[in-house]
This record gives C-alpha cells, sequence and structure tokens, in this order.
C-alpha cells in the first residue's frame, strides 16, 4: 500500500515539473515572438521620427555642400545663419565661400540700415557701431573726459583710456614736430541729428549717407572716435599731409586704427575717411594693421558676438 503510494506522489511530482516547464516554455516563446515583431515592426512614431531626422540630415547637408563644406575649415562659421549664407551664395554665385561667410556675419546681405540691431559690448573697446548697429538715443559713454587742448581743440570729450591713449600718440608725434589735433570726438546723439541733418539738407539722403552716420549709428556716439588734423591744412586734406604717414605708421601702436579705409568702403559703408580713427586698444589694433582687415571684418571672424 505504502509502495503504491509513494509511486503515486512521485507521477504527481513529476507531473507538476513537466506542466511548469511547458509554462515556462510557452511564456519564452511569446516573449520572442514579441521581440522579434518589435524589431521588424518598430513603432511608427520612431519610424516617422527618424524619416524627419535623417531628411533634415540630408537637407543639411546639401545646403553645406552649396558652400563647399566650408563649415569645417573655418571657425567663424555660425550654424544659426545657414539659410542666409545660402541665399547670400545663390545671389553671388561666383563669390568664394569664406567670403560669403564673412560678409553674412557683417550683415551685408542686408541693405544698410536694415534689421539694425543694438550694439553690444557696450562700454568697451570692442563696441561696434555702423550702419547695421546702433545705439539708442540716451546712450552716454561712461568716463569721458576732455583732452588737453594742447592736443585738441576745445571741449574734444573722449572716454579716458582713449583720450590718455590719444594724448600719448599726439606727445610722440610731437617729439617729431609733428601736430595731430583732435577736432572732433564724442558727439551726443542730439548733436549727431542736427550734423545728419544739415548734410541731409546740402547735399541729400543718398550723398549724406555715404559720409555721415544717421543719428544713433556715428561710432562718434561711442567717445571712442577721433576725427584729427594737424592745424594747418583742412581735415579733408589730411591724407596729404606728413602727419598722415606718421599716423599710419604708428596709430596701432597706441592702439588706434583708420577706422574707413579706402578699399573698404564696401564694408563700412562709408567714403574714405583718412581723418576718423577708432580706438580699439593695441592688441585689437595691431590684428587689424597686420591683417589689413576692417573693424566689420574683426568683429566678424573674431569677436563674433552674434
Ligand atoms: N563721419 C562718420 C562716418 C560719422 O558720421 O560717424
Ligand atoms: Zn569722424
Amino acid at each position: 500500500m505504502t509502495t503504491i503510494k509513494r509511486k503515486l506522489k512521485i507521477k504527481w511530482k513529476n507531473l507538476l515539473a513537466f506542466l511548469i516547464f511547458i509554462g515556462l516554455l510557452i511564456f519564452g516563446l511569446i516573449e520572442l515572438v514579441i521581440c522579434i515583431v518589435k524589431v521588424l515592426n518598430p513603432p511608427k512614431v520612431i519610424k516617422e521620427k527618424q524619416v524627419v531626422a535623417k531628411k533634415t540630415n540630408t537637407n543639411k547637408d546639401i545646403k553645406l555642400n552649396k558652400l563647399d563644406n566650408i563649415d569645417k575649415e573655418i571657425d567663424y562659421f555660425n550654424m544659426n545663419y545657414l539659410d542666409r549664407y545660402v541665399a547670400y551664395k545663390e545671389k553671388n554665385s561666383e563669390m568664394p565661400s569664406k567670403q560669403v561667410i564673412k560678409n553674412v556675419n557683417m550683415n551685408l546681405d542686408n541693405d544698410f540700415y536694415t534689421n539694425t540691431l543694438k550694439a553690444k559690448n557696450l562700454n568697451t573697446e570692442k563696441i561696434l557701431v555702423n550702419k547695421y548697429y546702433y545705439l539708442d538715443n540716451n546712450y552716454v559713454p561712461d568716463n569721458l573726459e576732455s583732452i588737453s587742448t594742447r592736443f585738441a581743440l576745445s571741449n574734444m570729450k573722449m572716454v579716458n583710456t582713449a583720450k590718455n591713449a590719444f594724448e600719448e600718440m599726439a606727445q610722440e608725434a610731437k617729439k617729431e614736430n609733428l601736430s595731430i589735433i583732435a577736432m572732433s570726438t564724442y558727439r551726443s546723439y542730439d548733436y549727431q541729428v542736427n550734423l545728419y541733418n544739415r548734410y541731409v539738407k546740402a547735399d541729400g539722403k543718398d550723398a549724406a549717407d555715404t559720409y555721415s552716420g544717421r543719428p544713433g549709428h556715428s561710432e562718434h556716439q561711442t567717445g571712442l572716435a577721433v576725427d584729427v588734423y594737424n592745424g594747418k591744412e583742412n581735415y579733408t586734406n589730411f591724407e596729404k599731409t606728413k602727419e598722415f604717414i606718421w599716423m599710419n605708421n604708428h596709430a596701432h601702436e597706441f592702439g588706434f586704427i583708420l577706422r574707413f579705409p579706402k578699399d573698404k568702403v564696401n564694408e563700412t559703408g562709408y567714403t574714405y575717411e583718412s581723418w576718423h580713427y577708432r580706438y580699439v586698444g593695441k592688441e585689437i589694433a595691431k590684428y587689424i594693421k597686420e591683417h589689413n582687415i576692417s573693424f566689420e571684418e574683426y568683429y566678424a571672424t573674431i569677436i563674433k558676438d552674434w
């Protein structure tokens, strides 16, 4: 009797183990099938996302290709401007892509005085004010001081760092019997309103725009610009003076650059001004002089304050 009971017990145990085994097997197979289905047939949303990403990437590649993939070669390529670069390149197909990037960074794809922006880096040597960047009508730079009348007409104010550098420069020139005199320096917004309107009245708006900044767009409002003459010749003849030659050789050593050179009219938007200098500090002035670039180019390729 006990033997039969034991045999039955063993049978039940085996049956139970067999059933558990079958259960696990079925469970495993179901999981396997689910996995295979998932891999072969990913959910629609992921699939769509992948397609969009792929399309975007392809679009970007096509655009970069139009620019000769120059993005890898230069560190002033701004991916946010990609569409502007491509549009500008399409309009200027002969222009090398590197120049296209530079020009767009300088905003030259926009007409002067369009899409204007507030000037950045206020109260620093890096401030850029031009036909795209403007100062508010209430902007007055900090630390304005009058230049000594040994080197300036009366009441000629500049930001103190620029003023000190200017006096040092004029002093150095004096040692060679040269006279560098400041005749227009800081100009307030309101002063520029009157000046610009006067020019417009005399010559018309188009002509005035070639030599005078519109109010808010004149660098003179930064307190870092200075117009000079030699005390004898009219300032418009400064180019013909010994003082000009000296400035051409030495201004950068004191942190000044010729702001509107002959060969940069397209970038600056102003005709050549041999008398207008801008204080940018020694380091920037040296770089600009050595590389023969405009301040606009320097801003677009080195400062890159988009
Ligand atoms: N003459 C320069 C361009 C000015 O008005 O700022
Ligand atoms: Zn000037």
